[in-house]
């Protein structure tokens, strides 16, 4: 059976922070910003609205271009390093919202490579014949653990949220391939500090995601006995965009055929490639029939990739 993306769905908050707007608050300036990172505006979650909200947007987004119904969902994966309380879980809480009465639901914590490994397992109960349709999400409200003392960090981060209902496709399209992987030695250079912030060995995390994430990428192309040439379009982690073109570039493909939402949403963790894959496939950049990469890294240290022929 072939197993892949049935629709996709997307939150963006209207709340917009400005580079210009960060050199008020810590001793920054838009240009080592954006030199560094690619970052030129990030967005933040407006008061009242939580993880759980931006997911319910999202997953309602999903759900329609699937065209299926609430009823329709077997289970609900929460991919979110900031949810609105550890318990219930945001699975369970947009459970309840969206009316998903048949739906088992949990979250899961992989940082910024949780989407990939929430699709990844998904995709397993659906090959598996247990589920029919897996609602996958990935959710951040980063705003709630920025410490805004620490310019190398705060800079970096925004909210979003991102979905996609997964389920059968046609043949030779869907999930391909894919790698996850761990490295729960470098857990202490990108964490979740004792005061609650996000605390990051930048240069360490940038030498590790600067090699892996081209090196899984390439990775999940040759599982399926495919050429780099043959990658239509990459759907990175927006964490920097050099390391972003890190992975590009092994590919051999150009700047065009690469998701780069970072410019104007930063780093939104478990959002970022839901909110992405999904803009990408709305703007027309994602065409039926096209091999596309995601691959992500992130806090644990962890990482996933997954080769997929879109399309249903
Ligand atoms: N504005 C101005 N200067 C700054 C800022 C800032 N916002 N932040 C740091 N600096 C300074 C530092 O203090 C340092 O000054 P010094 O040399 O006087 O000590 C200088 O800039 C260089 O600092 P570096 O840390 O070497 O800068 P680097 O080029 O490595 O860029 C960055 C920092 C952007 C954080 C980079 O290390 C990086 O991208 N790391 C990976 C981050 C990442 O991918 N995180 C993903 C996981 S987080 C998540 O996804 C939720």
């Amino acid at each position: 059976m072939n197993v892949g993306i049935l629709g996709t769905g997307h939150y963006v908050p209207t709340k917009v922070m400005t580079n210009k707007d960060m050199e008020k608050i810590v001793d920054t300036t838009d240009e080592w910003i954006r030199t560094r990172t690619g970052i030129e505006e990030r967005r933040f979650a407006e008061d009242g609205i939580d993880t759980s909200d931006m997911s319910y947007y999202a997953a309602k987004e999903a759900l329609k271009e699937a065209n299926i119904s609430p009823e329709e969902i077997d289970l609900i994966l929460v991919a979110t390093v900031t949810p609105d309380t550890p318990f219930p879980s945001v699975a369970c809480t947009i459970q309840d919202r969206l009316g998903a009465t048949n739906a088992a639901a949990l979250d899961i914590g992989a940082a910024c490579a949780g989407f990939v490994y929430g699709l990844v397992t998904a995709t397993q109960f659906v090959k598996a014949g247990a589920y029919k349709h897996v609602l996958v999400v990935g959710a951040d409200k980063l705003s709630k653990i920025i410490d805004w003392e620490d310019r190398s960090t705060c800079v970096l981060l925004g909210d979003g949220a991102g979905a996609v209902v997964v389920g059968e496709v046609g043949e030779g399209k869907g999930v391909l391939s894919f790698e996850l992987g761990s490295k729960g030695s470098g857990g202490k250079d990108l964490l979740q500090n004792k005061e609650g912030f996000m605390e990051m060995n930048g240069r360490e995390v940038f030498k590790f995601a600067v090699r892996q994430m081209p090196e899984s990428t390439v990775n999940v192309v040759e599982k399926i006995a495919l050429a780099k040439e043959d990658v239509d379009y990459l759907v990175p982690h927006q964490a920097n965009i050099r390391i972003m073109d890190a992975a590009r570039e092994r590919l051999g493909i150009s700047s065009d055929k690469m998701a780069k939402t970072i410019t104007k949403y930063g780093n939104n963790s478990s959002a970022s490639i839901p909110m992405a894959l999904s803009e990408s496939v709305k703007n027309g950049n994602i065409k039926d029939n096209d091999l596309i990469v995601l691959v992500g890294f992130g806090g644990g240290l962890a990482w996933g990739a997954a080769a997929i022929r879109w399309g249903v």
